[in-house]
C-alpha cells in the first residue's frame, strides 16, 4: 500500500472512533465537547496513527486491534495543535484549513479543550485496545507519557518559544545548531517516536525498540525540516495554516540555513531514516514497506 492509499485507511479509521467516543463520553461540558469534537475533527494527515498501525503491522499485528492507542496518539498532538496556535505561542488564526480553536471557542476554552483531550487520551489508551495484553499496553502509555510530557515535547516547545527572535539575542551562532536541533528532536521528533515505538511495544516486541526509536528520529527531524520549508514555500490554502515562522522570528530551518540548505538536510535525515529501516532485522520486511513509505511522504509532502 503507498503511503496516501496507507494514510486514507488510517484517517479513516481515526476519524469515525474519535468521533464516536468523544461524542459518547458521558458528563463532559457541552461547549468543551464541542471546542473538542472541533479541533479532532477538523482533519489533518494522521500521519502519527498510520505510523503507530505501520509500525505494529510490522511486528505481525493488525491495525484494528490498536485502534484505541492510534487515537490517543492523535489526541495529543491535536492538544498540541490547540495549545501552539493560541496568541501566547504562536497566535495563529488558521489550522487545518479552518479558525483555530481560540478564535472560535476563545481563548479559555481552547486551552481546556488541549487539557481535555491530553488527559482523555490517557484514558482512551488504558480502558481500549482490549486485545492487547495490559503489560504491552501499560509500556504504551509510559512510552506516550515521557515523549509527550515535560521531557519530550513540552520541552521542544518551551526551547522553541524562548528562541524566538534569536537573531537580535546574544546566542553565539556556533550554539545556534544545536539548539535548533533541541527544538525539533523534541516539539515534534518526540511525537512521531511515540507512534512509532508504541506500535512496536504494544506487539510486545520490546527488543526491537532502540532501532524503530532511530529510525523515528530521522523522520521526526526530517518532517519538521520540511514543516519549516512548507511554512515558507507551500500554498497556504493547501497547508490549511498562515505561515507563521517568519512572522515570530523562529529559529527554523529555513531562518537559519536557508531554502536551499534546508532542503538538502531534509533529503539527509530521510536517506538516513531509511538506511536505519534497512538494517531492521526484526519484523515483516514486506510490512515494513508501509514505514519506508511513509517516511518517504514526510520529506516529499506538500501539506
Ligand atoms: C504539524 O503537524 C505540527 C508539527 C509537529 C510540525 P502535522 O503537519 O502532522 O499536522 P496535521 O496533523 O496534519 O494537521
Ligand atoms: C508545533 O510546531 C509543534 C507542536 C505543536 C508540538 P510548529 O509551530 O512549527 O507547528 P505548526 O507549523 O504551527 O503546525
Ligand atoms: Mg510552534
Ligand atoms: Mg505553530
Ligand atoms: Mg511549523
Amino acid at each position: 500500500m503507498n503511503a496516501i492509499k496507507y494514510l486514507e485507511f488510517s484517517a479513516d479509521r481515526v476519524n469515525k472512533r474519535l468521533a464516536s467516543w468523544l461524542a459518547s463520553k458521558p458528563f463532559v461540558h457541552p461547549e468543551l465537547r464541542k471546542a473538542m469534537l472541533y479541533s479532532v475533527g477538523a482533519g489533518g494527515k494522521r500521519l502519527r496513527p498510520a505510523l503507530m498501525f505501520a509500525s505494529y503491522e510490522m511486528f505481525g499485528g493488525r491495525a484494528a486491534d490498536i485502534l484505541d492507542a492510534a487515537c490517543a496518539v492523535e489526541m495529543i498532538h491535536t492538544y498540541s495543535l490547540v495549545h501552539d496556535d493560541l496568541p501566547a505561542m504562536d497566535d495563529d488564526d488558521l489550522r487545518r484549513g479552518k479558525p483555530t480553536n481560540h478564535k472560535v471557542f476563545g481563548e479559555a476554552l481552547a486551552i481546556l479543550a488541549g487539557d481535555g483531550l491530553l488527559t482523555d487520551a490517557f484514558s482512551l489508551l488504558l480502558s481500549g485496545n482490549k486485545k492487547i495484553r495490559p503489560e504491552n499496553r501499560l509500556k504504551a502509555a509510559e512510552i506516550l507519557s515521557f515523549r509527550a510530557g515535560a521531557a519530550g515535547m513540552v520541552s521542544g516547545q518551551a526551547a522553541d518559544l524562548e528562541a524566538e527572535n534569536f537573531q537580535a539575542m546574544k546566542i553565539s551562532r556556533k550554539k545556534l545548531p544545536g539548539l535548533l536541533n533541541y527544538i525539533h528532536r523534541h516539539k515534534t521528533a518526540d511525537m512521531i517516536m511515540a507512534s512509532m515505538e508504541m506500535g512496536c511495544a504494544l506487539s510486545g516486541r520490546f527488543k526491537c525498540l532502540p532501532k524503530i526509536s532511530s529510525f523515528a528520529e530521522k523522520v521526526g527531524l526530517c518532517f519538521q525540516a520540511v514543516d519549516d520549508i512548507l511554512d515558507v514555500t507551500a500554498d497556504k490554502k493547501k497547508l490549511g495554516k498562515s505561515g507563521s515562522d517568519s512572522k515570530n522570528k523562529k529559529l527554523t530551518f529555513v531562518s537559519l540555513y536557508g531554502l536551499e540548505k534546508a532542503k538538502k538536510m531534509a533529503d539527509k535525515y530521510a536517506a538516513e531514516a531509511l538506511e536505519i529501516l534497512d538494517s531492521v532485522k526484526c519484523g515483516d520486511p514486506v510490512k515494513k514497506r508501509a514505514l519506508r513509505e511513509l517516511a518517504v511522504f514526510s520529506l516529499r509532502r506538500d501539506r
